[in-house]
């Protein structure tokens, strides 16, 4: 079976002007460009089981549009960053070093690391000039995560100047599976952005501010306004994230091509799924696989986001590739979930709250118990003619989506890990939440916008061994 929707209606998509939609389009002169393909951070040292890095936030200077070259934030380069290849398993050291004139956080999007420390959102500053250790195993199967700065209320600002990069996961069942796992070659990361730019090619967030969340009117994937790939295999790989801070990414191909969806936010999806269209939120990731075996040297396949095209294919021959992707992928872990388990109901409001109520960074909102798995209901109350899809995002944890407004999940969100899901007005998912580190973390609204607004709150994860544990939560003043 081959799905050719979005499974989302239609009528609550981003496309409505008076809320901030911007139309996509290319400035003129801009000619199309290889894809760059973020180059692999290398660790600064590795020893056995242990790896150590440094990643410093940094300004710099990057050519997007002919002229003038536009100034931007980025992780050990000047926009964006390089990629982070970890091991399930590995101890990783990582060195975080802050150059900005401004205080930033480092938050590892989709990893399952303790808080608020090493989940490095807003409780976890590094100050200007300064840098902090932190240290942790990777405990979670292949995916692809990402790290992005966290400040609140500043992190649209900090994501919108280029603070953003990719944290690939890699492990044995991966190592198994006959599907492409060569990066650069027919593995890439594709990271879906959008931005304004102002006279001189500048950025000039606080110019662009709206409350609604902000759509940029060029399209910017792995950095590059107009990316063409040289296709040299038969079947392709693409890790999509959606990396903007408001659009929703209606991707398809030329063609109606057929994509095989691999993989979600934090594992691989127990079975593969055919589609030919994927929507992809913001801070969501998908894996697809794409076979390109019906075309011919010298054809080009174009990847769009409803009308718009944002990425060319540019066929050239290749050896003929018969691997079959596998009927099972992955074997997630469910977890049973006690009956006598308190389900709470997480609400996304209208004015950008949760529950009624603005983000407090010294107020938690929620506790659960480590190791114990949850129901959730998330519910976006908006009303149906105004509303919007609005991401759900939890730190520290993975979960499973049991049920949309009582039916079945949709068929790319069953069997696999999710820490990001679009909820659509007036709809409940309802999902199940596992945490296996301690500590305090922020669940919320992945329009940026919103979360620095206030839609956003915090959990936190007691041990029922030490469930005194007391967290210093700080406030936004003494930040
Ligand atoms: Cu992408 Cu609070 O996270
Ligand atoms: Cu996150
Ligand atoms: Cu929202």
């Amino acid at each position: 079976k081959v799905y050719t929707d979005y499974f989302y209606n239609s009528e609550d998509f981003d496309k409505n002007h008076e809320m901030g939609y911007k139309d996509l389009h290319i400035p003129e002169g801009v000619e199309a460009q290889p894809l760059v393909v973020p180059p692999v951070l290398e660790p600064d040292k590795q020893e056995n089981n242990d790896v150590w890095y440094t990643i410093e936030s940094q300004e710099g200077d990057f050519q997007f549009l002919p002229g003038k070259k536009t100034h931007t934030w980025g992780y050990n380069f000047p926009v964006l960053g390089k990629t982070m290849v970890l091991t399930r398993g590995q101890h990783v050291h990582v060195t975080l070093k802050n150059s900005l004139p401004e205080l930033t956080t480092y938050h590892w999007h989709g990893m399952e690391l303790s808080g608020p420390g090493n989940d490095g959102a807003c409780h976890s500053p590094v100050y200007p000039g300064e840098e902090k250790h932190i240290d942790f195993i990777v405990k979670q199967p292949a995916a692809l995560t990402w790290l992005h700065a966290h400040p609140c209320p500043s992190t649209a600002m900090q994501v919108w100047m280029g603070l953003a990069m990719g944290v690939v996961i890699t492990d044995a069942n991966e190592a198994k599976l006959p599907i492409p796992k060569t990066y650069g070659k027919d593995e890439f990361p594709i990271i879906l952005q959008d931005r304004i730019f102002h006279e001189d090619n500048q950025f000039d967030y606080k110019a662009d501010y709206n409350a609604m969340g902000i759509f940029g009117d060029t399209p910017i994937i792995n950095g590059v306004v107009r990316p063409y790939v040289d296709v040299t295999t038969q079947k392709v790989r693409l890790l999509f994230l959606g990396g903007s801070n408001r659009r929703e990414w209606r991707l398809h191909f030329s063609d109606d091509l057929v994509m095989t969806q691999i993989a979600g936010d934090d594992s691989f999806l127990e079975h593969p799924v055919k589609l030919t269209k994927v929507l992809i939120g913001p801070g969501e990731r998908q894996q697809v696989v794409v076979d390109f075996s019906n075309y011919k040297d010298g054809d080009v396949v174009n990847l769009y986001t409803d009308d718009f095209k944002l990425v060319e294919f540019r066929i050239h021959s290749y050896e003929k590739d018969d691997s079959v992707i596998p009927d099972t992928l992955f074997k997630p872990y469910d977890p049973v979930v006690n009956p006598n388990s308190p389900v709470p109901h997480v609400t996304m409001d209208n004015h950008n709250m949760i529950n009624g109520k603005l983000f407090s960074m010294e107020r938690i909102d929620m506790k659960q118990e480590l190791m114990n798995a949850e129901y959730w209901d998330v519910t976006n109350t908006n009303d149906k003619v105004n509303g919007m899809l609005h991401p759900f995002h939890t730190h520290g944890a993975h979960f499973l989506v049991v049920s949309r407004n009582g039916k079945d999940p949709y068929p790319n969100e069953r069997g696999v890990y999710k820490d990001t899901i679009e909820v659509a007005p007036q709809e409940t998912v309802r999902i199940k939440v596992y945490f296996q580190n301690t500590g305090v973390f922020m669940y919320h609204c992945h329009i940026i916008e919103h979360e620095d607004a206030g839609m956003m709150a915090q959990i936190q994860i007691v041990d029922p061994k030490h469930p005194d544990k007391k967290y210093h939560l700080m406030d936004m003043e003494t930040l």
